[in-house]
């Protein structure tokens, strides 16, 4: 089936495309240039492919189509890429919904709300008479006026209603549009009246720059201290960092990101020159900040608060990352201190200790090299975790060995590499001094305990969608009338059921580990397997959808074109009662969507091998030749039965 997708890549050319970012020189039939996805200037290790319109960063693994390409170079979503480039290709999109267009609409009103509402308490902070003990404040935490600007700060006085005379009166937005903005709320019988009042006012940007929320810090003993903006159709405080607009170029310059805590913490770095510097709002770290900040750089440094419940709480938001509950993003933490989510792109984590009841704000202050030198002294986070993990017990005493192993265990078995893993038990051995063995017979029962907890009766209890989509026909313009693809039917049920999901994401990475040689081909990741760019699109929404959605609701709040083909893609798999078929049938059809990609890859490695002219490159590109033969074998192993049939046969392919 020919998607818009398609279309559009028919008639862009990548070579000409990427050429525009990275300067690229024709090397046998491919194009290679410096990777613009991770820091490097020696090996030119990303590839362009005219003959199959793909990249490939043989060092970082990037990959894909332009849309690929462009959503990550520009930090788009898939509508956005898919926008520019249509309009590139001159190729006309399905005119957006009703409801989409309103969306969109109240979205941008709701902005315009904020950036009135910002110039207001700029206003307030800057000139204005009332702003006078906010000035003094901003004073005594040591703020210059060029911060203060950078950041926008501003002063909500202390009154109930300024705000919303100012917004109504003098600049026409509705009481409803300020309330819907978390700017007001709303009386049962007093009307509107201003949420934020006497508090000097952080507003928060989005990473392309846009207020979409607040921060308000209280001037005088007051609870609470700080108050954010309400979650609103443009605010979600779970996916947003602050400072990451100004820290965006410092981040992908160092390669490097910092967390700290507070909003004081990143303002005060910033203005001492540490401008990779961001901070959740008051939350935990989620998988979706992490996300964010991934796509800039491979390094994220932590800073904690060294008092006890500090590093407890960001301990508990770390150990959220790792332990994933089906459905979520699957996190690995490796000795590195390495966090690999999505399993896409690694991430090396760690923990930066300051001394004791200190702020990055005070630290800094008080000695810019004093921080400097923390930065220096981060330790990875695995290290970390034992140390912390362990702080409490006596190791000396067979009850606090136990304990010991117990905790950690659970971080031992994520350890994907089986060196890392062997390395961090020998650690954990030293550390309470009994033999290796036992913590790895430890480890082995604990691996049976989850196994049993993943067996197929239990997946019933995941969450499985009660309605049979009715609406599932697809849409005009959608390629009705052809078969669902494999790809299809996967991506269904790896939607509809976790344990399906799981069990393939569990698959594809095992399945890579006895073939080193495929380690710069592939990554073991269930985006490899999609083709089509909507396909691997829609992947990415729903691994990056609040936990726990469901399906069939999600599906609504998707844009054109995806829209379409989710309701396609999840009226494909009815909820079954036997899900131990879905699990296998998801499985067979993620082999062969394996071996598919095997297939292309030794087409194209076979192409480069008969090229390339450096001796040494052509021994790598056998030894590659080689195992993914080999891969492709394995992958050909006939399996137990299943209801599933192969759909190259109903293809006809
Ligand atoms: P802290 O209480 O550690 O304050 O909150 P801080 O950053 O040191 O602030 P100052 O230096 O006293 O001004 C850290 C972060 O936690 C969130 C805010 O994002 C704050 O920056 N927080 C804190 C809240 O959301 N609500 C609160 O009541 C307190
Ligand atoms: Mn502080």
């Amino acid at each position: 089936m020919s998607g818009i997708t398609d279309q559009i890549k028919e008639r862009i050319d990548i070579v000409e495309f990427i050429s525009a970012y990275v300067p690229l020189r024709k090397a046998g039939r491919s194009y290679v240039g410096f990777c613009p996805f991770h820091p490097n200037t020696r090996t030119p290790a990303f590839h362009v492919f005219p003959d199959t319109q793909s990249f490939h960063c043989f060092s970082c693994k990037a990959s894909g189509t332009i849309f690929d390409f462009l959503m990550r170079r520009e930090g788009l979503d898939f509508r956005e890429a898919l926008e520019r480039l249509a309009q590139r290709a001159g190729v006309q999109l399905r005119p957006r919904t009703e409801a989409e267009e309103q969306l969109d609409r109240l979205r941008s009103r709701l902005l315009e709300v904020n950036a009135a509402a910002a110039a207001f308490f700029r206003h307030m902070l800057v000139k204005s008479q009332r702003g006078e003990t906010a000035r003094a404040y901003v004073a005594k935490r040591r703020i210059d006026d060029a911060t203060s600007e950078a950041f926008l700060l501003g002063y909500a006085p202390d009154d109930w209603s300024l705000l919303l005379t100012y917004l109504t009166e003098r600049r026409g937005f509705s009481p409803e549009e300020i309330e819907a903005a978390g700017l007001a709320i709303r009386h049962e019988t007093r009307g509107y009246y201003d949420r934020f009042r006497n508090r000097l006012m952080f507003p928060i940007r989005n990473a392309s720059g846009d207020i979409v929320a607040f921060g308000g810090r209280a001037l005088e003993d007051v609870q609470p201290k700080y108050m954010n903006s309400p979650q609103t159709p443009i605010f979600d405080k779970g996916k947003v960092l602050y400072g990451l607009d100004l820290a965006r170029d410092a981040i992908r310059q160092n390669d490097a990101t910092v967390i700290v805590e507070g909003y004081i913490d990143v303002i005060i770095a910033h203005q001492y020159g540490f401008r990779n510097v961001v901070a959740p709002l008051g939350t935990a770290l989620t998988a979706d900040h992490v996300a964010l900040v991934k796509k800039l750089s491979h390094r994220v440094y932590l800073a904690l608060d060294a008092d006890a419940a500090g590093v407890r709480a960001t301990l508990k938001g770390l150990q959220a990352l790792q332990s994933q509950p089906e459905g979520e993003l699957t996190a690995v933490i490796s000795p590195e201190g390495v966090i690999e989510l999505q399993r896409r792109q690694d991430v090396e984590i760690r923990i930066l200790t300051l001394p004791e009841g200190k702020d990055p704000d005070e630290v800094i202050q008080e000695d810019p090299d004093q921080w400097r030198a923390a930065l220096a002294a981060a330790r990875p986070a695995m290290d970390f975790y034992i140390e912390m993990l362990t702080s409490d017990l006596d190791l000396s005493s067979g009850r606090g060995k136990a304990e010991a192993v117990e905790r950690i265990a659970p971080l031992l078995t994520q350890i994907a590499h089986p060196v890392e893993q062997a390395h961090y038990i020998q650690r954990l051995a030293r550390l309470i001094d009994v033999e290796e063995r036992y913590i790895f017979a430890a480890l082995g029962s604990r691996a049976r305990q989850e196994g049993r907890r993943r067996s197929p009766d239990q997946t019933r209890t995941g969450r499985v969608s009660a309605q049979p989509s009715a609406e599932a026909t697809p849409q005009p313009g959608e390629a009705a009338s052809s078969l669902p693809t494999q790809e299809e039917y996967l991506l269904g049920w790896l939607i509809r059921y976790p344990a399906a999901r799981a069990a393939v994401e569990e698959k594809l990475h095992r399945d890579l580990t006895s073939y080193p040689a495929l380690r710069s081909l592939m990554s073991g990741t269930v985006d490899e397997l999609f083709t089509r760019d909507e396909i691997r699109a829609l992947w990415r929404a729903w691994i990056t959808a609040p936990a726990g959605s469901d399906p069939d609701m999600w599906a609504t709040t998707l844009y054109a074109p995806l829209d379409a083909v989710a309701r396609r893609v999840l009226g494909l798999h009815a909820p079954q009662p036997q899900a131990y078929r879905v699990v296998n049938d998801a499985m067979e059809c993620a082999t062969i969507l394996q071996r598919d990609s095997a297939k292309r890859w030794l087409v194209q490695i076979a192409r480069m091998q008969a090229e390339t002219t450096s001796e040494t490159e052509r021994e790598t590109l056998l030894d590659q030749l080689v195992q993914i033969k080999r891969f492709i074998d394995m992958l050909s192993i006939p399996r137990r039965s299943s209801a599933y049939i192969d759909l190259h046969a109903l293809h006809g392919l």
